[in-house]
């Protein structure tokens, strides 16, 4: 059994299964708030909404204490201290986890080898987001029952999209097959056998389920090379093209939305919709992860 969740390579299809039952089974009946008995340390070096607040929840109802260390502001990064020293010092603290968000060049994994926190990557990069890709396995389980065969269509920037790169890694071990469509500058770093498609009709079409991403434009060197509004008619979700996806399939996005490039607002109201479902089922799955990497079974 994993006792951190940096991506999935060391996490088995039965461990997944586990998690989401114990997802599962803390959403039909919640179990009260526990009084506080371990601690977590939050370290978010990079901005965030859900994530960060929705990991301080599930941590608050699994009965851990947690303390945040957000953005850096305030602390000795400005006196020049680097993200890896302030890792390690936190860590000497013992809290029971540490959970980071960090650009690429932090050596997350590297350094948590050298510290008994369990670590839970709450974005690192572009390398991964893998609670993300468990909460939306979870909204995709709720929905259907099941994943096995089901069609994921992840439309947008692939390429600097950590939530993808989780996306690529989980989903297979769930038997659940992906495709993608968004212009060719977003998908280039895929390998060729990538099933794709360049119309997003024919995508929308094949899929039972699809995730919208937005340009991540802060991760970009250059400038895209196609405008927003392209983007928006060529790539983007609305009530319009959302006819030719299946009456009974489920529209995500991780957020933040940019509203009128990768999505219409008319589409959150869309009964198709589990944009807000997925935030909801983000505190489940972060306890469920609390939870069980701390000993807890269903
Ligand atoms: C995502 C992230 O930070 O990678 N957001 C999130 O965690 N809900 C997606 C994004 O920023 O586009």
């Amino acid at each position: 059994m994993p006792s951190s969740l940096i991506d999935f390579k060391d996490w088995t299809h039965s461990d997944c299964e586990g998690l989401f039952s114990l997802a599962l089974s803390l959403k039909k009946s919640p179990r009260p708030l526990k009084t506080p008995g371990s601690t977590a340390a939050l370290l978010f070096f990079e901005p965030s909404t859900r994530t960060r607040l929705s990991f301080e929840i599930a941590a608050l109802r699994a009965g851990v204490a947690s303390v945040v260390l957000d953005g850096g502001a305030g602390s000795s990064l400005q006196k020049g201290e680097s993200i890896e020293d302030t890792i390690l010092n936190v860590a000497a603290m013992n809290p029971d986890f540490l959970v980071v968000r960090c650009a690429d060049s932090v050596p997350l994994a590297e350094l948590s080898t050298q510290f008994s926190a369990k670590v839970l990557n709450a974005g690192w990069g572009i390398k991964a987001h893998p609670t993300q890709a468990l909460l939306d396995a979870l909204t995709i389980r709720d929905h259907f029952g099941s994943f096995s065969g089901k069609k994921l269509l992840i439309i947008g920037d692939v390429k600097h999209s950590r939530v993808a790169a989780s996306q690529f890694e989980l989903m297979p071990r769930l038997r659940i097959e992906i495709a993608v469509c968004g212009p060719p500058e977003f998908l280039e770093s895929l390998p060729p056998a990538q099933k794709r498609f360049s119309s997003l009709a024919e995508g929308l079409q094949w899929a039972d389920v699809v995730i919208a991403l937005r340009p991540q434009i802060e991760r970009h060197h250059q400038t895209m090379k196609i405008s927003r509004s392209e983007y928006a008619q060529s790539y983007g979700l609305n009530a319009e093209v959302l006819r030719l996806f299946s009456a009974k399939g489920i529209i995500m996005h991780p957020g933040p939305i940019h509203h009128g490039v990768e999505m219409q607002s008319e589409v959150l109201r869309d009964p198709r919709s589990r944009v807000l479902q997925q935030v909801s089922n983000g505190v489940y799955m972060r306890e469920a992860l609390i939870r069980w990497l701390g000993g807890e079974k269903t």
